[in-house]
């Protein structure tokens, strides 16, 4: 093994880490196909959600799977998703203008 293919490796490996936690936007473009419906794909229609932080969006997805906040559309429309969904879908409409 060269010293190029370990570059390769370790920054593959630092870039899928980085993934990990911070989210897809990619990824949440293409689970966001039932959240449009309502929101819209420019993700500006009641309410509009494009623009929050992804702290913020984490925090509002999280507290309707708790039922914290209490929303009969919100509570169904986030009861099939997983941490790395809402992690993803956080990415995509924190980086909407
Ligand atoms: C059937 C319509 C509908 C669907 C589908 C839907 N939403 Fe919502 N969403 C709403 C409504 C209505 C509210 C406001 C609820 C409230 O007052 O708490 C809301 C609120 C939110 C909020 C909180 C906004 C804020 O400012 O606090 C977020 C984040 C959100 N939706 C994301 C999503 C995502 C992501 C999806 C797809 C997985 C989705 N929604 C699917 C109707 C919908």
């Amino acid at each position: 093994m060269n010293w190029k293919t370990v570059l390769v490796l370790t920054s593959g490996c630092f870039l899928m880490s980085l993934n990990a936690q911070a989210g897809d936007a990619a990824a949440g473009k293409a689970k966001s196909e039932n959240c449009a419906q309502c929101h819209g794909d420019t993700g500006k229609d009641d309410p509009p959600i494009a623009g929050k932080t992804e702290a913020d969006f984490i925090k509002a997805m999280k507290e309707y799977q708790t039922g914290t906040r209490n929303h009969k559309k919100m509570i169904k429309a986030v009861k099939d998703l997983n941490d790395a969904d809402i992690a993803d879908l956080a990415a995509y409409y924190a980086g909407m203008k």
